[in-house]
């Protein structure tokens, strides 16, 4: 027995033994079950693990727990206990947070705790516990930090919903809170112009107790009795087909309970979202198409075993030649990687007449852009448990004697994981099983972020396999290598641009040629595309428009859904274009998207006559003017000032020399402006600007529904249901506001239950901004329904008309009489009555492309302005300012859309300037976190949101979608500022620093 460890955890000793290679935060989550610490990445990139040793925060997933001897450890959650044992002012912050939890019972917070959720800076909550707790060092450091001091100490922290202002806010809150003893200040954000009762206004999230405490559970934190621990053994190949697979040695290593392969697939061989093409497991003499193809499954007592099992299977392959782009994909004569061809789809969109559309243009520009492979780098990787269950029942009421005694064996698979569509997971698990769907449950459970990245399945249905072989539970946790390599990414694409203008800027023509990488198979990658293209001529109103899309299968892996669903891509092309139009025509470039943009009336691309709600004038005109107040002629470069610490610097370099009379102090001070002058003058600043629009909802003629269910309890609560996705972005929160607004009771009154295919109705797909309007729909006519069911009640027992039934303030008022919510459910029981009513909600009808019509039901708008600062010697890009005005219908919950807007400039800017998945000949370069440059705390501009309320007839209360469309026109707004600041044209992202240097120094040269 090796020497045992001594170490206090949040103030509890432990004596343990340690176990070889064993990390602090294995010990902790593991051994001691302290899941609020959360694992990211295991390489020390994320900071989701950050613990306090010794009040030192230290990275634990690299940490070794031998280190941890005699050490003092403060987790997430231990931070509240330590604070409140030196509080000052308990009993009043217990009142204070007794508001705050609502129905989740009083907890006592650190000002920290309380200030991110005050301050919406938790949203997936993922990230949260390690944001914390860097925090609470920094302030036990320095309790007076600047927002400069803030961000270093975090600069090492990812929060993949970029909620980094809100976060930088939360800690400069708590920090005063904590110097002064006052209650943590709350931000100031504008309530909606169309206000209710309670929607409209900002409310804070309902899931932020959990998240910020570390007791909210993600599926990684579940642990099952006999849970057995799978891996699974990729090709590691980017095309070829496999000759020989041996898995005896993998079967023969003590502790491996099971090894699958595709023999095994008990049902349907195939997976997908839309259609089939995605092998559950590659078999002998099948095809491999990419790196990440599944050979072999293997499930085994522990973690470390199954590992070294999937090391020990033997494959083989003929080698095949790789695809590497979807334009060679095109080409005759290369190798078909699917039986059916390269092309995944040819789409098209029609409009008017090209020919006589040029034939108009006084101007006609033409240029090809190229976006990279993205990644969603959602801070927690996949997960999956499969559980199996099996239930014996004996007839109840056997009709023979032969059935008496007889019982009936039903064995089923539960499902947890993080899903965004947990309906589609049961159909697609119940058909890999050869099962009915009846079979499986898939319970989701919070998500760390998914952007689009967990649409489809990826360890539900190995899992659920090796589960029912097994007939134990079996976790299927991918690390992050394993994340980045097998799920589907952002497209690539190529896209070129031909656009024609009259003189005066109105916009006659536009064609456009889309190549998209949609890898080795399917997913979305037709519906992305086809998003791309039909967007692929902007928000303008252009009377002829041709657009051609080419979705192309290659041997990288699969693309689909990723927020902005291909009009990110798509938006940067024509963006671009506009501002080169522009500069041709020598306008202003937001006059000239002001004289083209859609406004009620157009008729869209393809051929859709909007007829309410297009708030693009607005978003352009109030972007403009903000911008407009930092700069009044905002294209144009200007040297940028420098910066204070910088000036304090010179200023004392030269008063140090000594003014000893006033001709030497004009000297001085001369001497000041000209070192200012030459110390700034190769860093130079400009505006940028771009419009986007974006669908909201399925479109393009797919049925769009989703099902809600709100139930009255005995003690007067209600609960709303359905399996829409949670994964952030605050779906739950629209819901239990929505309900409690028509059912007149405070929103901790609504518990909301989501993603459980047993327990909720079908909400759908999270995709496409759709849930707001549909689910935020289908809860209030759930909830309407209820309540209309409770007026029939009570109207029927006090005899009076449906109208005099009153709701109020949680009270049913009918004429002189009330009743309580708790009294009306017995009520309606005792009349035989369930307290409860379902709704599924339809949104109105589209059209499929090409046949005219409403493609879409609603459309968002969004327009933003970035400040860039560029060094002209290094090439270097800094974004100082964006402006953002979305047209979001109606805001719900205006501190949840700001955190969305944050979230979504970030991830836009991460999308311009660092981010790029790299495949090197069908291998995957960008194979660790480390590797793929999501942008942190320090690269935060300051961001000004600004929301422009156009509402739908039909949205809930007026809403349309917003995930999407706030982090589309970042990246052009960005691309053209660096345009305007040093006249260097980025037509290939991510913006290629040493790119920009080059051509500053061969233009200075000529
Ligand atoms: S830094 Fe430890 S999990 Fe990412
Ligand atoms: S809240 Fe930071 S990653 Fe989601």
């Amino acid at each position: 027995m090796s020497k045992l460890i001594s170490l206090t955890v949040n103030g509890i000793k432990h004596n343990l033994e340690p176990k070889p290679g064993e990390t602090l935060s294995a010990l902790l989550r593991q051994r001691l079950g302290l899941t609020g610490t959360k694992i990211g990445c295991e390489e020390a990139e994320c900071g989701a693990c950050t613990v306090l040793v010794d009040g030192e925060p230290m990275v634990s997933c690299i940490y070794p727990a031998e280190r941890a001897d005699g050490k003092t450890i403060l987790t997430i959650e231990g931070l509240a206990e330590e604070f409140t044992a030196k509080s000052a002012k308990k009993e009043e912050r217990e009142k204070h947070l007794r508001d705050l939890s609502g129905l989740s019972g009083s907890k006592i917070l650190h000002p920290l705790q309380e200030a991110f959720i005050e301050h919406g800076a938790v949203q997936c909550g993922f990230c949260i516990p390690g944001q914390i707790m860097t925090a609470y060092a920094l302030l036990k450091r320095n309790p007076n930090p600047t927002k400069d001091e803030v961000r270093f100490a975090l600069k090492d922290t990812l929060c993949r919903c970029g909620g980094y202002p809100a976060i930088e806010n939360a800690i400069l809150a708590a920090a005063q809170a904590l110097r002064t003893g006052e209650p943590v200040q709350k931000p100031t954000i504008p309530d909606s112009i169309h206000t209710h009762r309670l929607v409209g206004h900002t409310h804070t999230r309902h899931d932020g107790m959990d998240k910020v405490t570390g007791t909210a559970i993600y599926t990684d934190d579940l642990v099952f009795d006999g849970m057995l621990y799978a891996k699974v053994r990729r090709a590691m190949i980017p095309h070829g087909f496999l000759t020989k697979l041996d898995i005896s040695r993998a079967k023969a290593l003590p502790g491996v309970v099971a090894v699958l392969t595709a023999e095994d697939i008990p049902g349907e061989r195939t997976h997908g979202l839309v259609i089939y093409d995605w092998p559950v497991m590659v078999g002998i003499g099948e095809r491999v198409r990419y790196v990440g193809d599944a050979l072999a499954l293997v499930a085994a007592e522990t973690q470390e075993i199954a590992e070294q099992a999937s090391a020990l299977v033997e494959a083989e392959f003929d080698l095949q030649p790789v695809i590497t782009n979807p334009v060679q994909a095109r080409q005759e004569g290369v190798p078909q990687i699917h039986e059916k061809g390269n092309l995944l789809k040819h789409i098209k969109v029609r409009k008017g007449d090209m020919e006589k559309g040029f034939a108009e243009a006084d101007v006609i520009l033409e240029h090809t852009f190229h976006t990279p492979t993205t990644d969603h780098a959602f801070i927690e990787p996949e997960c999956s448990i499969a559980v199996p269950q099996v239930t014996v029942t004996s007839a109840k009421h056997p009709r023979s004697e032969a059935e008496r005694g007889e019982v009936t064996v039903t064995s089923r698979i539960e499902i947890y994981c993080g899903s965004q569509i947990p309906y589609q997971d049961r159909t697609q698990v119940a058909r890999a099983m050869g099962w009915p769907e009846e079979r499986v449950r898939v319970v989701g459970q919070l998500m760390g972020g998914g952007f689009g990245g967990k649409e489809d399945v990826m360890g539900q249905i190995h899992a659920a396999m090796l589960a029912n072989v097994t007939q134990r539970p079996v976790k299927l946790l991918f690390d992050r290598h394993e994340s980045l390599l097998v799920h589907p990414k952002r497209h690539a694409t190529q896209i070129r641009v031909k656009i024609g203008a009259k003189k005066d800027g109105r916009l006659v023509a536009c064609e456009t040629e889309l190549y998209g990488d949609t890898g080795a198979y399917a997913s979305l990658g037709e519906k992305v595309m086809t998003r791309a293209t039909t967007h692929s001529a902007g928000p303008y109103d252009i009377e002829h428009v041709r657009a051609d899309c080419y979705a192309m299968y290659t041997n990288n892996p699969p693309a689909g859904a990723f927020r902005g669903f291909g009009v990110t891509q798509s938006a940067f092309a024509v963006e671009s274009m506009m501002d080169m139009l522009a500069e041709k025509l020598n306008l202003d470039p937001v006059e000239l998207r002001r004289m083209n943009a859609l406004h009620v009336g157009s008729i869209t691309n393809t051929g859709q006559e909007l007829r309410e709600s297009v708030g693009l004038t607005e978003c352009i005109d109030r972007v403009d003017a903000e911008m407009r107040k930092h700069n009044s002629d905002p294209f144009k470069p200007v040297v940028a000032p420098l910066t204070s610490s910088e000036s304090r610097r010179a200023d004392s370099e030269l008063t140090a020399k000594g003014a000893k009379n006033a001709k030497k102090k004009e000297k001085n001070l001369s001497d000041l402006g000209e070192l200012r002058g030459s110390k700034a003058s190769h860093l130079v600043r400009a505006w940028g600007f771009a419009a986007a629009y974006k669908n909201t909802g399925l479109g393009g003629g797919a049925p769009d529904k989703s099902g809600a269910e709100v139930e009255l309890y005995d003690n007067g609560t209600f609960e709303v249901r359905s399996s829409s996705a949670e994964m952030g972005q605050g779906l739950v929160t629209v819901m239990r506001l929505t309900v409690a607004e028509e059912m007149a009771v405070p929103p901790e009154q609504v518990r909301v239950l989501v993603m459980d295919t047993d327990l909720t109705p079908n909400g759908g797909p999270t995709t496409a901004s759709r849930q707001t309007y549909v689910t935020g729909n289908a809860s209030r006519y759930a909830a309407k329904t209820l309540r209309n069911a409770i007026t029939a009640t009570m109207a029927e027992k006090y005899d009076v008309r449906p109208e005099q039934i009153r709701f109020e303030n949680g009270i049913v008022h009918a004429n002189g009489h009330s009743m309580t919510y708790a009294e009306v459910a017995k009520e309606m029981k005792a009349a035989g009555q369930q307290p409860r009513a379902l709704y599924e909600y339809e949104a109105p009808k589209t059209q499929p492309l090409g046949t005219g019509g409403d493609m879409h039901f609603a459309f968002s708008f969004g327009v933003q302005a970035a400040e860039v600062e560029v060094n002209k010697l290094t090439g270097e890009v800094r974004v100082l300012r964006v402006i953002s005005a979305n047209d979001v219908g109606m805001a719900v919950n205006p501190l949840g859309l700001q955190g969305q807007v944050e979230g979504g400039v970030m991830m836009g800017l991460g999308n311009c300037l660092t981010e790029e998945f790299i495949v090197e000949n069908g291998y995957v370069v960008t194979d660790h976190l480390a590797r793929y440059r999501i942008p942190g705390i320090m690269l935060t501009p300051e961001i000004t949101s600004i929301i422009v309320e156009h509402p739908t007839a039909e949205g809930p209360y007026g809403a349309k979608g917003v995930g999407e469309i706030c982090s589309i026109p970042t990246t052009p707004a960005i691309t053209n500022a660096i345009y305007n600041a040093v006249g260097v044209r980025v037509d290939k992202l991510p913006v290629d620093q040493e790119l920009i240097a080059r051509e500053i120094w061969e233009r200075q040269e000529k």
